[in-house]
């Protein structure tokens, strides 16, 4: 996950080409002058191409003496080719020379550290590698030169181990730290198709939506079934490979007690049915995402939605349920999260990221830290550790607004927080980049690795359409004041089945804010989140009343209205009429 500026735009691209170049010259040039030359440097190039342009990604490492007082890299292009935007460094070009200099705030390069700048750039023609690469002046030629003198001798000029070493899987590399930078999202040709049935659907159809795997049935490809297309986990991979897409995404949603807060989302495996959730579930699953033939694809992995945050808040008290405290008490949520990532995590080119929540639901402090802390011991479960976890994602199919432009949680209102406020009801976030930003620190501080990164469920939380505010309330009453502000229009923040009012969110798009490493369509826009009247199904799927329109409410959403739209089917179906309105409300508009 990058926490500094990077590409946000996704690039159609027809080819992934990574490559490891072993920079192999003879001549090294040390310039006695320079104070901090690198006596010796090794950089490993790569790039995902696409018929117009390309991201660069480059690992320099320094072999010399330690650099201290700032760094320079320095290449030729062979072609046209024109930098139009770097991280990690400052980059400048000029003809066909490039330059990329040491970001200000790090100025140092210890013997053996690494830098990673990487970049996009625009070509055409032909796309050759640069031959040469140096480090304040010096070719890295892999080779390490004499430490401790500045004045040069070359050293061994033989190349160094540039070839990345294979992983468990016998793929090659370890895992990059943002798999959504520079790589080309997998259109589901299933939703697509549904997406374009709509009128104007098009406009949004070739957006990267999760495959939802929701049943044993869907790993094969479930023929005629009313909720999910038919097409396997090995048919999406194929299809994904055919497209040219840098990455896929999955969700692994089928624990045993399914859903234990809610009906409209039960699944298959009854509340004893671990065994058979690994064996007949993950395994099989593990098996095809291990293969060989996908290792090109980074394959994003949406560990189990709805679980583990309902051990926190649905098990004691007005909102507990009957299976929220079944699932506690036989630790199958724990045991399954955990043997999920102990069998996913290894294969060297899958992600896994943990569902986790929404500001709306563990916002507040005792719900927050416990959390962090379950999800925790669910990673260290299994034979899991912490490092199959590459980050976490928030609001997957929920409707929290990713911001809230004309208040945040520090606002006061004629003296009176907005935490008062009936709508925030004391929640420490009213938003949720500010919830998924927070959290991931309580999670490193937690136990989870430093780099890990945040995922935002953006496909409906757009509010935008003719009911969106455009400025802050004058209001001195502090509800009111809310209210007028807010541009999240639900009745409560614990609705969150098929939301009248709302709108498509931000497109999918790659380390968009700091700590977050991309704004993502989980949900896809236009399938239901359950039915809004009782119909009988053969997919374990309940009636919810949260879907029914004429519904008053429970002690989850503070006994409101169900704020849901009316004629809707069960969850996972196609609803086009919600599709239609998602697409009237968007925000940003399309
Ligand atoms: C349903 C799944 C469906 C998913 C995506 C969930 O609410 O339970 O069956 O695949 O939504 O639409």
């Amino acid at each position: 996950m990058r926490l500094g500026s990077s590409p946000s735009q996704r690039w159609r691209r027809g080819l992934t080409a990574v490559t490891a170049l072993a920079l192999g010259t003879t001549g090294i040039v040390v310039a006695a002058s320079q104070a901090s030359a690198a006596a010796g440097c090794r950089v490993t190039y790569s790039v995902n191409q696409w018929s117009t342009g390309f991201t660069g990604n480059l690992t320099v490492t320094n072999l010399g003496d330690p650099i201290t007082n700032g760094w320079n890299l320095t290449w030729t292009w062979a072609g046209n080719q024109q930098v139009t935007q770097g991280w990690n460094g400052d980059f400048s070009q000029s003809g066909t020379a490039v330059t990329v200099r040491n970001p200000s705030w790090a100025t140092s390069l210890g013997t053996n550290a690494s830098v990673t700048p990487g970049f996009q750039a625009t070509f055409s023609g032909t796309n050759t590698a640069p031959t040469s690469f140096s480090l304040n002046g010096t070719v890295c030629t892999g080779a390490a030169g004499p430490t401790g003198s500045p004045t040069g001798d070359p050293g061994s000029p033989t190349p160094g181990p540039t070839t990345p070493t294979p992983g468990p899987t016998g793929n090659p590399g370890s895992k990059v730290d943002n798999p959504y930078v520079g790589a080309q999202g997998y259109v589901n040709p299933e939703w697509k198709a549904k997406a374009e049935s709509v009128a104007g659907g098009n406009r949004i159809s070739n957006q990267p939506t999760a495959v939802w795997l929701d049943r044993i049935a869907a790993i094969e490809g479930t023929e005629g079934s009313s909720s999910n297309g038919s097409m396997g986990v090995r048919d999406h991979l194929d299809a994904a490979l055919a497209q040219g897409a840098g990455y896929i995404q999955f969700v692994i949603y089928n624990l045993p007690g399914r859903d234990c807060a809610a009906l409209a989302s039960n699944g298959e495996l009854g509340p004893t049915e671990l065994p058979k959730y690994k064996a007949q579930y993950i395994d099989p699953i593990a098996a095809i995402q291990a293969d060989p033939k996908y290792r090109n694809l980074r394959i994003i992995n949406i560990i189990e939605i709805d679980s583990l945050p309902n051990l926190v808040t649905n098990v004691d008290g007005a909102a507990g349920t009957e299976m929220c405290r079944t699932m506690k008490a036989n630790n199958g949520y724990v045991d399954g999260v955990g043997y999920a990532l102990a069998k996913l995590g290894p294969i060297a080119n899958v992600y896994n990221y943990i569902d986790a929540a929404h500001h709306g639901w563990i916002g507040w402090d005792t719900n927050f830290g416990p959390s962090a802390t379950l999800f925790a011991q669910a990673a260290n479960a299994s034979g899991s550790t912490v490092n199959n976890v590459h980050g976490f994602i928030t609001n997957t199919a929920n409707y929290s607004a990713l911001k809230e432009p004309f208040f945040n949680a520090g606002t006061t209102v004629n003296g009176q927080s907005v935490r008062q406020s009936k709508w925030v009801d004391w929640n420490f976030y009213v938003d949720e980049l500010s919830f998924a930003q927070a959290f991931r620190t309580e999670l490193v501080a937690k136990g989870f690795r430093s780099d890990i990164g945040m995922l935002i469920d953006t496909s409906r939380n757009g509010w935008g359409g003719p009911d969106r505010p455009t400025a802050a309330s004058t209001s001195t009453d502090v509800n009111t004041f809310v209210n007028e502000s807010r541009v999240d229009r639900r009745i409560h923040a614990g609705n969150w089945c098929n939301q009248s009012g709302a709108g498509l969110g931000e497109r999918p798009k790659a380390a968009p804010e700091p700590g977050i490493d991309a704004y993502v369509w989980v949900k896809p826009p236009g399938e239901s989140d359950g039915s809004s009247e009782l119909i009988p199904n053969t997919e374990g799927k309940g009636f919810d009343r949260m879907c029914d329109p004429t519904y008053t409410g429970n002690a989850r959403n503070g006994n409101n209205p169900s704020g849901a739209l009316p004629n809707a089917p069960i969850s996972g179906a196609f609803f086009p009429a919600q599709l239609t309105e998602l697409m009237n409300n968007a925000y940003p508009a399309l």
